[in-house]
């Protein structure tokens, strides 16, 4: 599947920046293939539209804010947050400035720290992530930075417990639990709620990485696979405490997407420093990112076209979670091989 090519991903929510790097001037980003600009208004607020003038087609990113408007760097144009052309310098009269004077704009919010767009008319709301609105729990924004990878092959990843064996050698995963416990899932209407334990991790990593002297090495884990490209994983720890990554691979084209993570604890920065929870997710992802990097970014929806096994069943739901939403928009899966192709049942 092609994400730039099915246009209902259009109508989902994405953070696209987060609100600290947001500063006086224009911040130009490629969400779906679309290039957009975002900036502040003069309340503070982000807003966003297509960074492309409607005069003499200049990217408006180049340009600088005004009192919360965008002004075009090439004659001067000024556009506000819903795409309206409120300034004209070489017009002498305001109100002479012509309706047909403006950008498209694209709906934009604030959540969680972040700007998140969303390019056509909204399906669903932005996801909720209870632990955020817990005054118990203390948010750390972790990483914002390209990757070379389809957003779905992140998701299922995060779903699938086979591969820390594998892939976390140096900070987590455990050689003497190759066959991860089963998960419970729960399909929700735009999701899925997965709980399950987190076998045995290895020990050793864990008093190294972790500083955690308990041997008791299981984890129970809650998690939720938003749509299309957002999960919240929620880890505790058998001393109590909770940690939450929350994780949204913004899609920047087909074959890029922007990885933006926050994480969502329930200790204090004197039990943990902010630094060593962020250099140990770090180490974690870039684990995870060198083999996800090299996977292909056309994730097919057709079960038939990859082989499986037991623990690909949450990333097999989703999968065909969003063939059925295709379906449901009227659009077939379009791949690099050309489009038509129907998605057929799953196997496991
Ligand atoms: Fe933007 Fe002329 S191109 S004002
Ligand atoms: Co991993």
């Amino acid at each position: 599947m092609l994400i730039t090519k099915q246009p209902v991903f259009r109508r989902f929510w994405y953070p696209v920046v987060p609100m600290n790097q947001l500063s006086d001037t224009p911040y130009a980003f490629t969400l779906l293939g679309e290039k957009i600009v975002v900036w502040r208004n003069a309340e503070g607020k982000p807003v966003a539209t297509e960074d492309r003038c409607c005069h003499r087609t200049a990217q408006l990113s180049l340009g600088k804010v005004v009192d919360g408007k965008i002004a075009c760097a090439y004659h001067g144009w000024q556009f506000d947050g819903c795409g309206s052309c409120v300034h004209v310098p070489q017009l002498d009269a305001p109100d002479g400035i012509p309706k047909t004077y403006r950008v498209r704009a694209f709906h934009c919010t604030e959540r969680y720290g972040y700007a998140w767009v969303c390019l056509e008319d909204p399906l669903i709301d932005i996801p909720t992530i209870p632990e955020a609105a817990d005054a118990s729990f203390r948010q750390i924004q972790e990483f914002y930075e390209p990757w070379k990878v389809a957003g779905l092959r992140v998701m299922e990843n995060e779903f699938d417990l086979a591969h820390p064996t594998f892939v976390h050698t140096t900070t987590f995963g455990s050689e003497d639990h190759p066959i991860p416990d089963a998960l419970d899932l729960e399909e929700l209407d735009w999701g899925i709620h997965v709980t399950g334990v987190l076998g045995v991790v290895n020990p050793d990593l864990q008093q190294k990485n972790l500083k955690m002297e308990n041997r008791d090495t299981v984890r129970t884990l809650d998690m939720d696979w938003y749509m299309p490209f957002t999960i919240r994983l929620r880890i505790n720890y058998p001393n109590g405490m909770s940690h939450i990554i929350v994780n949204t691979m913004t899609p920047i084209d087909d074959g890029m997407s922007q990885m933006v993570q926050f994480a969502l604890r329930n200790d204090t920065e004197a039990d943990t420093a902010t630094t060593d929870v962020i250099a140990f997710d770090r180490a974690v992802t870039l684990e995870d990112k060198r083999i996800l990097e090299s996977t292909d970014s056309d994730v097919p929806l057709r079960p038939s076209v990859e082989q499986h096994m037991m623990t690909d069943k949450p990333g097999l739901l989703m999968r065909k979670k969003i063939a059925a939403l295709l379906k449901a928009h009227g659009e077939v899966e379009q791949t690099r091989h050309g489009g038509g192709v129907e998605s057929d049942r799953l196997v496991l």
